[in-house]
């Protein structure tokens, strides 16, 4: 790549699919990649620019394929090797990358690795035991999922590690073996076509060394998740998270110097902002910010979180935002229908790369889930914490189960309760749908550079009500609040060129703008 050459991510943006509920083409009522393929010409018309596809790979499903048993095939349930080749080619003569997901802290219980090593085998040290009596564990490190971290095993006589499930063992990335069996499965999928990897639980990748106990977090209260009773001070972000990471970098830049592709890297990492900036200096491309899943939904809370963040990048590292994911409420749950549409605006907008989840482009609820139905095996254990709402089917058009899977098919989870009505067929003959504003959107990213790329500047925050610019030459207003809000804007005269409002579209603002609840624009400054 020429120095000044722009790699592709930056002006992209990124399109989250749950391949189990995405389209399913077999009849078994789950997503597959066949049904993610014939589904591509959508995404292309959409104008999303790279797919990300949580975990395809083989595994038992305890975690719905975060546990992989192995890592170079794809899982039957989700088709075959061939059906990914397919997938990839056609994603790429589309002008779409594929991005997958990638699981370095840990593997299935019935990875051959584990069971191996739980044998006393070769393996043995590729995971984290410790010894000790069935009665004490090792040390205080509790699951993301509930419960102790550490599970004794009958068979081995000792203690392992899961940051997660019992049935995700940890991988002891400390291990030269593990490290260049790891860098062969990010060779495997880069070689095959694959644009990157989405890191699974990147911040856990690495341990203390002495497995020193983890402090008690002064904020946490009495009826808080347990988890975050204690502060991950030794079991996540530890510095040598920074050594997995130069593995998948030389393994990045390996395949770009066979290919010429280049390969993108994005961390999930759920820390404070000044952490994440860590991350860019240790080779990832997009440190996920996760900030705008955890900040109230106010004006002066958004706000003030952009400027934070953008505060804290440091020179040359590209911004990134993320309003929902298969882990967390969809956005238009979580700030309201009203809000949705100003929801998706901002996305859009701020500078960097966002990704999308599939259905949001929908405004799409988080479903209700009967306990009978609950699959997650978080939900399983502390319905409070059930992800099912967040990953139920895409709703397509107005045939039996709004065309996800066949007529006689039942699939995995049910569809959202109003699927028969919002769904893509319908909006998008309808130039007022959220899908359409989503479209729009995209497309003025795509023909007004200074969307991805200009500054940032916040010119109002009054009320309910932000408002900011875009380089020299975009002005962006959002109403986070129910009721009209008024902004002034000094100085500043510009032509409205879309609206949440669509028939705001050519409308003039000079100085100032009344905006309805839930309103959002994008306007061209004059000058420019
Ligand atoms: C984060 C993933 O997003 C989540 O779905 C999964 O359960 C955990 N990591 C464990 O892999
Ligand atoms: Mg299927």
């Amino acid at each position: 790549m020429a120095p000044d050459a722009t790699p592709w991510w930056r002006d992209a943006t990124v399109y989250q699919v749950y391949p189990r509920s995405f389209q399913d083409s077999d009849g078994d009522g789950v997503g597959d990649l066949e049904g993610i393929r014939r589904r591509l010409p959508y995404l292309a018309w959409l104008g999303v620019d790279a797919v990300w596809l949580s975990p395809i790979y083989t595994s038992p499903m305890a975690d719905f394929g975060y546990d992989i048993s192995d890592h170079c095939d794809v899982d039957p349930l989700f088709g075959t090797l061939a059906d990914f080749d397919r997938l990839v080619a056609e994603a790429h003569s589309l002008g779409l990358k594929l991005l997958l997901d990638y699981v370095p802290n840990h593997t299935s219980d019935r990875h051959p690795w584990f069971e191996d090593a739980r044998a006393g085998g070769a393996h043995r040290d590729w995971y984290l035991w410790r010894d000790g009596t069935a009665e004490r564990p090792p040390n205080n490190w509790l699951s993301s999922f509930g419960g102790p971290a550490w599970t004794w095993d009958e068979q081995a006589g000792a203690w392992y590690y899961h940051a997660y499930l019992a049935e995700q063992p940890d991988l002891n990335w400390r291990n030269p073996e593990v490290r260049s069996a790891m860098a062969g499965v990010a060779r495997f999928w880069l070689e095959r076509g694959a644009d990157g990897f989405r890191i699974d639980a990147l911040r856990q990748a690495m341990k203390d060394d002495q497995w020193r106990d983890n402090p008690p977090n002064p904020d946490w209260r009495q009826g808080d998740d347990p988890y975050h009773a204690l502060l991950q001070e030794f079991s996540a972000d530890r510095p040598e998270v920074a050594e997995v990471v130069a593995v998948l970098r030389d393994a990045a830049e390996a395949a770009h110097a066979a290919d010429g592709r280049e390969r993108l890297l994005i961390g999930e990492l759920y820390l404070p902002v000044e952490r994440l900036m860590a991350y860019y200096g240790y080779g990832i491309d997009l440190p996920f910010n996760f900030h705008l899943l955890q900040t109230p939904w106010r004006a002066a809370d958004v706000g003030a979180l952009v400027e934070t963040y953008e505060a804290a990048l440091p020179d040359g590292a590209w911004p990134n935002w993320v309003l929902s994911n298969h882990d967390r409420p969809r956005v238009a749950t979580r700030v309201g229908p009203g809000q949705a549409r100003a929801a998706a605006v901002l996305l859009l907008t701020l500078r960097g790369t966002p990704t999308l989840y599939y259905g949001d482009e929908l405004g799409m609820p988080d479903a209700d889930i009967a306990p009978e139905q609950v699959q997650d095996p978080w939900g399983l254990r502390d319905p409070a914490h059930g992800r099912d709402r967040a990953r139920t089917p895409m709703p397509w058009d107005d045939s039996p189960h709004a065309g996800f899977c066949d007529a006689g098919a039942r699939p995995w989870l049910p569809l959202s309760d109003d699927a028969a009505t919002r769904h893509v067929a319908r909006q998008r003959e309808d130039p007022d749908s959220i899908l359409m504003l989503h479209r729009d959107l995209l497309a003025l990213r795509r023909a007004e550079p200074a969307l991805t790329a200009g500054a940032y500047r916040t010119v109002a925050l009054e009320g309910d009500v932000l408002a900011y610019l875009r380089g020299e030459r975009v002005l962006v207003a959002l109403n986070l609040g129910e009721a009209p809000g008024e902004v002034r804007l000094p100085g500043l005269s510009a032509t409205v060129a879309l609206g949440t409002a669509r028939g705001r579209a050519g409308q003039r603002i000079a100085g100032g703008a009344v905006l309805g609840g839930g309103e959002a624009l994008v306007a061209r400054l004059d000058h420019s």
